[in-house]
């Protein structure tokens, strides 16, 4: 390729590239598969090689990779990043509306926006020409923070703007925004973390200001960080008149703005859009903790003014706080499935907004040392989304010296093995290779739906199996007679027949889910998936070096690392190759036959020839991807008796629907 085509071809490959990637993240409804996505990331990648003179800073192969700071610089706002003013009653925010309407001597009713109010960090991003070219923390409003490389490694936030008809791309664009982490994201954050023996971070606030604010943007580049822009600074060359306006200005050219986000004639309206999002807030898949109302008018908003601290347009319209006052009863130390003992408070019953709290996660001995937590302290709970409540703080003032200071044993509570600490680890874990409450939660999780399924096998019913000596490892579950099932404390013939049939159903499993259910440290649902894509079989998957796992997608050395470690294991191996007499792994299919790549499915309905699960097993083994709900994205609604509203909101989307026969075909069962 000479120079020439080379600079066409890298602008048009980019060009796919950030569309898609708006298309993917953005707007939430990708066009193409993750394999063709990556193949032009790859052509990209390749020519920037040849050509290096090629690559610039907002190249999408640069949101990674950039070098180690030794410290932040200090950015300056044009203009300041001013902060809300709170009102926390209806009766407030009345009083607000009404002041506003006093000073516009207004007598219709005000036009107003309404806009979750997210619970992240405040960030500032400059488009300059259309490129992102800084980005800054709010700092105390006047300074901030220079984090334009983690900013970068951000997928929602655009590289490039996009121009629109309405809106051309402004010569200097300054974007006000909250960096958040979603509520999924942020526990599957911290249970990587609690596996890994790092610090758990105590909500969702917390590890989105932790992640954005590191030297090491790779680091921040691991992290599932979002972007949710509600304004602007400074912005030259166009001139808005509603707040309306600005937000599809920001839409148009590529941001992510709320779906919440709603235009609301008059206080009244404004009071129960308050009342409806407070009344979702449970249901929604981020944080938050209130709304944001402001003046829709800029004219209006003008005339308004701000004090030093805040404009007299907006209000935060907060929520009832999700904080208790309570008093721990005493501390218990839990030993998970690798080992790791985590201290959990159990504390006086008390209710937090609806939902009655009488425990709380307290993640590790560094947690309790910081906060200096003791049994029988008064302490302020709080409970965000459905995340496990966490201690915020102490109220040492109430203390009346009868509290008792906690220490995580030097023994496991269960097994009574010495507990260690690895250096660098904040994680006391029992290493005894036997340890029942280790093996219990093994167990559970080789039980568990997504991977065994062995339906009936639950928590109490393991207690016994381990407690009795029943089961030593995943095989022993393999070889129980029914009579010894039926033996087991209340258990009636016909419910050990039916754990017996459970069991005899699991003998014939996928090898994705046969890894899953091995428990590997790291390696849940998701990583076990790509390895069964990768690996045709398990002894190919058992025979794979760490260089070799480090190749497939995903993967990267520490994972590679347990894995290898695993696998290398004699008990281990053992343990498989019993197992392996017990029970048939399927592996992949060829890989050419993949004739569903890139389709998703949704089901809905009761399926008579194969259960739900198996047919999701089905489309992903051809190569399909399966979701929970239907949007624009979903190719094919199968239908079976009595299916639900999917099926009316597939209908609205215009989306394919298949009856079971028509599905049956298509996957080649009839
Ligand atoms: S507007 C001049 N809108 O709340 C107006 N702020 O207490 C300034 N926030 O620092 C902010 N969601 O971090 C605005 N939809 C939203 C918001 C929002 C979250 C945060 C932001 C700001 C703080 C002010």
């Amino acid at each position: 390729m000479d120079i020439q085509s080379a600079e066409k071809r890298v602008r048009e490959i980019r060009d796919r590239i950030n569309y898609h990637n708006h298309r993917y993240y953005v707007l939430d409804s990708p066009e193409v598969s993750d394999a063709e996505y990556d193949g032009l990331m790859r052509q990209l990648v390749q020519i920037e090689e040849d050509f290096p003179h090629l690559v610039t800073d907002d190249s999408p192969t640069q949101r990674v990779g950039a070098p180690v700071l030794g410290k932040f610089e200090i950015v300056t706002h044009t203009l300041p990043m001013l902060s809300l003013a709170n009102v926390t009653t209806e009766a407030e925010f009345i009083e607000f509306d009404e002041r506003v309407k006093r000073m516009l001597m207004a007598s219709d009713e005000i036009q107003y926006i309404g806009e979750p109010k997210m619970d992240g960090l405040a960030v500032e991003l400059v488009y300059t020409d259309g490129r992102f070219t800084l980005g800054s923390t709010r700092g105390d409003g006047y300074s901030g923070e220079n984090i334009t490389l983690n900013l970068r490694t951000i997928k929602t936030v655009p590289l490039t703007l996009i121009a629109g008809d309405r809106f051309p791309i402004p010569p200097l664009l300054e974007v006000r925004a909250e960096v958040y982490m979603g509520l999924d994201e942020f526990r599957k954050l911290n249970k990587n973390r609690d596996e890994e023996g790092e610090p758990a971070f105590a909500n969702p606030r917390n590890a989105a200001a932790g992640s954005i604010r590191q030297l090491d943007s790779s680091i921040t580049a691991t992290r599932p960080l979002s972007l949710a822009c509600y304004g602007v600074g400074s912005v030259q060359g166009i001139a808005f008149s509603t707040h309306r306006e600005i937000l599809e200005a920001l839409e148009t050219w590529g941001f992510k703005i709320n779906r919440e986000i709603e235009v609301l004639e008059g206080a009244r309206s404004v009071v129960d859009y308050h009342r409806r999002i407070q009344g979702r807030r449970d249901d929604l898949s981020f944080e938050i903790d209130g709304v944001v109302i402001k003046v829709n008018d800029l004219s209006l908003q003008e005339r308004l003014g701000s004090t030093s601290r805040a404009p007299r347009w907006a209000a935060a319209f907060k929520f009832a706080p999700r904080q208790a006052q309570t008093r721990i009863r005493h501390i218990d130390v839990s030993v998970g499935r690798t080992g790791v003992l985590t201290p959990t408070a159990h504390l006086e019953p008390v209710q937090i907004s609806g939902v009655t709290v009488s425990r709380a996660s307290l993640h590790n001995q560094d947690e309790i040392d910081r906060k200096d937590i003791r049994e029988g302290d008064r302490v302020i709970v709080e409970r965000s989304g459905d995340v496990i409540p966490y201690v915020v703080g102490v109220l040492t003032d109430k203390r009346d010296g009868s509290e008792r200071p906690f220490h995580i044993p030097d023994r496991c509570p269960v097994c009574r093995q010495q507990v260690i600490r690895t250096q660098g680890e904040v994680a006391f874990r029992c290493i005894n290779a036997v340890c029942p409450a280790k093996l219990k939660e093994a167990v559970f999780h080789f039980a568990s739906k997504r991977a065994m399924d062995i339906d009936g096998l639950g928590e109490k019913l393991i207690d016994r199996i381990v407690d009795d000596g029943l089961v030593k490892d995943f095989a022993d579950i393999y070889t129980i007679p029914e009579e010894t099932w039926a033996r087991l404390e209340r258990m009636a013939e016909k419910s050990a027949r039916n754990i017996m049939d459970a069991v005899d159903r699991s003998r014939t499993v996928e090898l994705s889910r046969f890894v899953n259910a091995l428990g590997i440290r790291l390696v849940g649902e998701h990583l076990a998936q790509l390895l069964a894509d990768r690996y045709e079989t398990i002894d190919d998957l058992m025979g794979a070096t760490e260089d070799e796992l480090m190749t497939v997608d995903e993967i990267g050395p520490t994972v590679a690392k347990s894995v290898f470690a695993f696998f290398s294991d004699d008990k281990n191996r053992r343990v498989i190759d019993r197992l392996r007499n017990e029970i048939t792994i399927i592996g992949r299919q060829r890989p050419a036959h993949r004739p569903l790549s890139g389709t998703s499915f949704v089901i809905t309905g009761t399926l008579s020839y194969m259960s739900r699960d198996g047919a999701r097993d089905a489309i992903k083994r051809l190569g399909g991807k399966t979701a929970s709900s239907v949007s624009a994205k979903t190719d094919y609604l199968v239908v079976g008796t009595d299916p639900g509203s999917k099926l009316d909101k597939a209908r609205s989307l215009g989306v394919k629907t298949l009856s079971e026969g028509e599905f049956l075909r298509i996957i080649g069962e009839t």
